[in-house]
């Protein structure tokens, strides 16, 4: 049977947060342990350049988004990493993909559309940045891309763009990806009740030191109900971060807690012993990791040699499909379909 493929992939435009565990790394983490999967993992750091260019930290989280889902548990003997600018492939498919993308679809796109000033604020790479996410995707016949529900709207670009290439060509060269949205499309809110995001500067950092990631908690908004009364988990950011987190059992004993009217000091004291707890080990690793680069960057060499051996198979097939280099190729040593 074919190995089914997974692939994620998380911007280095700062340090990862809990949105960004739960949303992706969670359950890429969980599908790695299944059978009969491949799962890839790599830093879209050409990506991030769309709003991003500060060259140090660039470099800075590349690494410590590696080192972070190590330390949650992606095993690199398992999974391959890269970054995205090791594999050049996906940037001649990222041209191809293009010319099959009409204007329409991308002026659709929420990336770009959230931008308060489209004419000021938004650059072409952000307006195509679908279209490198399809080529992303599209190389390596993902089959699998466990995401946030922020991004579902790109997977549906990426099906789209992959469907008409094999319609207009009669071919099956490209795999349709099907997202994978967790928790029933929750987005992860921040310490603002708005989704945590790094542009909404409001995000709590995985691997945040115990006192900032204890000062983070107690800066997450609350109601004004008074202090003893009986508090709503359904508009409390405190208690949806913590049912991310916790047992059914502490979750259901925080909820009984809620109901006899919690103080908001008590709820946030909650979180953090939580987080801290679960996190104190993995922080441990992280910073080991952090402390040897020259392991990540061998990590993501290793990676991206594997990547690229795919990836160059992936786009031989595709330049045949367009009649790119045939002519060549059946002058020369005898065509043959790769
Ligand atoms: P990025 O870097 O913004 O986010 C990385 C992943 O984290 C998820 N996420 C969240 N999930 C739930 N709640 C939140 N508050 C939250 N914040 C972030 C995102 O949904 C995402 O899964 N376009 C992608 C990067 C990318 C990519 C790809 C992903 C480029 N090429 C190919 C998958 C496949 C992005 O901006 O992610």
């Amino acid at each position: 049977m074919r190995d089914q493929v997974v692939l994620t992939g998380i911007k280095p435009t700062g340090m990862l947060h809990l949105g960004n565990w739960v949303g992706a790394i969670r359950p890429t983490i969980e599908l790695s342990h299944k059978p009969n999967m491949k799962t890839y993992f790599f830093i879209p750091d050409y990506h991030a350049l769309t709003n991003f260019k500060s060259p140090d930290k660039l470099c800075e989280y590349t690494y410590g988004a590696v080192a972070t889902c190590i330390a949650l548990g992606l095993d690199p003997s398992q999974v391959v990493f890269y970054r995205q600018s090791d594999v050049p492939e996906v940037f001649e498919l990222n041209w191809i993909l293009a010319c099959f993308s009409p204007k329409g679809l991308m002026d659709r796109a929420h990336a770009y559309k959230m931008k308060s000033n489209p004419n000021s604020d938004v650059n072409m790479g952000l307006y195509t940045y679908p279209i490198l996410m399809a080529a992303d995707i599209l190389l390596m016949h993902s089959n699998w891309v466990p995401v946030g529900n922020d991004q579902q709207q790109h997977l549906e670009i990426a099906r789209d763009l992959a469907r008409r290439f094999n319609q207009q060509y009669r071919t099956d060269v490209f795999t349709l990806p099907e997202a994978l949205i967790s928790l029933a499309g929750v987005v992860i809110p921040g310490l603002d009740g708005r989704k945590m995001s790094k542009s909404y500067h409001n995000t709590i950092p995985i691997f945040a030191p115990p006192e900032h990631l204890r000062k983070l908690v107690f800066h997450i908004a609350t109601n004004s109900s008074g202090i003893h009364d009986q508090k709503d988990i359904e508009t409390s950011t405190i208690f949806q971060l913590y049912q991310l987190f916790s047992t059914p059992k502490q979750m259901e004993d925080l909820k009984r807690q809620y109901q006899n009217g919690i103080v908001w000091k008590d709820a946030k004291e909650a979180l953090f012993s939580l987080l801290d707890d679960q996190l104190r080990g993995p922080r441990a690793y992280y910073e080991t990791l952090m402390d040897n680069p020259q392991k990540l960057e061998r990590i993501l060499q290793e990676g991206a040699s594997q990547a690229r051996e795919v990836a160059s198979k992936t786009l031989e097939r595709v330049r045949y499909t367009l009649g790119i280099n045939q002519k060549r190729k059946t002058h020369g040593n005898g065509s043959s379909r790769p």
